[in-house]
């Protein structure tokens, strides 16, 4: 980027995991990240890059008066509810911050003459793929009322930008995973979710983590998911901010290394990088896991020119042990 003065890009929810890593990227390319975050989930902590402003994206009086102090020139909207099992218990509170939050983004930017935006998906929205590797026209098929508000949000995303002339990249991600590899941030939910950080916390805590299910079709019997790290995720989205910015674009790619792990492929892995066994049990299946998830990544090496650091998963692993031994 070619710019004098750093170029203000609003992070919503960028003092969450996969967001304060986009910031770290913002900063390294000349942006200011501009982080707006309720701080419901986000950390205070992870906000190191530019300012943090609290407020919620359906707070429109909030958002109004925090564009019109900084003057963004894109957004970056990671602000979500983004856990399956909650969005099945809860749905309202998923269309209300996925949906509903994001619609007011939208007439925010409208509103503000903000024509550019990265979106935050995911690949819940392809359900239960019907082939291996997933294209981003495979057929949208979610299974869970998160993967349903996201579809949902893309599909706003769409009419809005053909009515209004946004610019736009959405960016759906398969399993984000590790820390930076500098150690200055990493994952931190409340409640924790995921396969590594729960497998790691069963190292430290001496109690077992439960494998959901091992007569799935797949060579071991465990599910096999395309784990991505955090960093090469933050840098595709500066590479897909620039080319917002550059004009008038609507890009929509998968994000993934392109080649699927199994749990128990990642649990040996754990147990190489840190020489502790993982204590474990094997349980029964998790509603709405699909027993493989691995993305066809060559749109976004195409189009974007992005190709991820990390694509050994000893090396994904260590960066998220080496950020579990700071929190202990
Ligand atoms: N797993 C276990 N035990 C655990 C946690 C996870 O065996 O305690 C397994 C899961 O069954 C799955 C794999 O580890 O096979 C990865 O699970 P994660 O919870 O880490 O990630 P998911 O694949 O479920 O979730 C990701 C994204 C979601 C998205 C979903 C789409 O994090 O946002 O893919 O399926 F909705």
């Amino acid at each position: 980027m070619n710019s004098d003065s750093p170029i203000p890009i609003l992070v919503t929810g960028g003092a969450g995991y996969v967001g304060a890593h986009a910031c770290k990227a913002l900063a390294a390319r000349g942006y200011t990240p501009v982080v707006y975050d309720n701080l419901s989930l986000g950390h205070e902590a992870a906000v190191r890059w530019g300012p943090l402003e609290i407020g919620d994206i359906a707070d429109r009086d909030r958002l109004d008066a925090v564009i019109a102090r900084h003057r963004p020139a894109a957004v970056m909207h990671f602000a979500a509810f983004s856990c399956v099992g909650e969005s099945v218990a809860d749905p309202g509170k998923y269309y209300r911050n996925n949906v509903t939050g994001t619609l007011s983004l939208l007439e925010a930017m409208r509103d503000h003459g903000i024509r550019g935006l990265v979106f935050s998906s995911t690949a819940a929205l392809y359900g239960t793929p019907e082939s291996i590797p997933i294209s981003e026209d495979a057929p949208k098929a979610p299974i869970s009322p998160y993967g349903r508000s996201k579809w949902s949000a893309e599909a706003m995303i769409a009419d809005v930008a053909a009515a209004h002339g946004l610019s736009t990249a959405v960016l759906r991600y398969f399993n984000a995973a590790g820390a930076d590899p500098d150690g200055e941030i990493g994952e931190r939910h409340q409640p924790e979710t995921h396969l590594i950080p729960l497998a790691l916390q069963a190292i430290t805590n001496a109690s077992p983590l439960t494998v959901f299910g091992d007569d799935y079709p797949t060579p071991d019997g465990t599910c096999i998911r395309d784990y991505v790290h955090v960093s090469d995720l933050a840098n595709a989205h500066v590479l897909a901010l620039d080319q917002v910015l550059a004009g008038r674009v609507s890009i929509t790619l998968n994000l993934g290394i392109g080649y699927g792990f199994s749990v128990s492929e990642v649990i040996a892995a754990i147990e190489r990088v840190t020489g502790r066994s993982v204590p474990y049990d094997i349980g029964p299946r998790r509603d709405g896991d699909p027993p493989v998830l691995v993305a066809s990544v060559d749109k976004a090496f195409d189009l974007l020119k992005w190709k991820p650091r990390h694509i050994e998963l000893d090396s994904i692993v260590r960066t998220a042990w080496a950020w579990h031994q700071r929190g202990q």
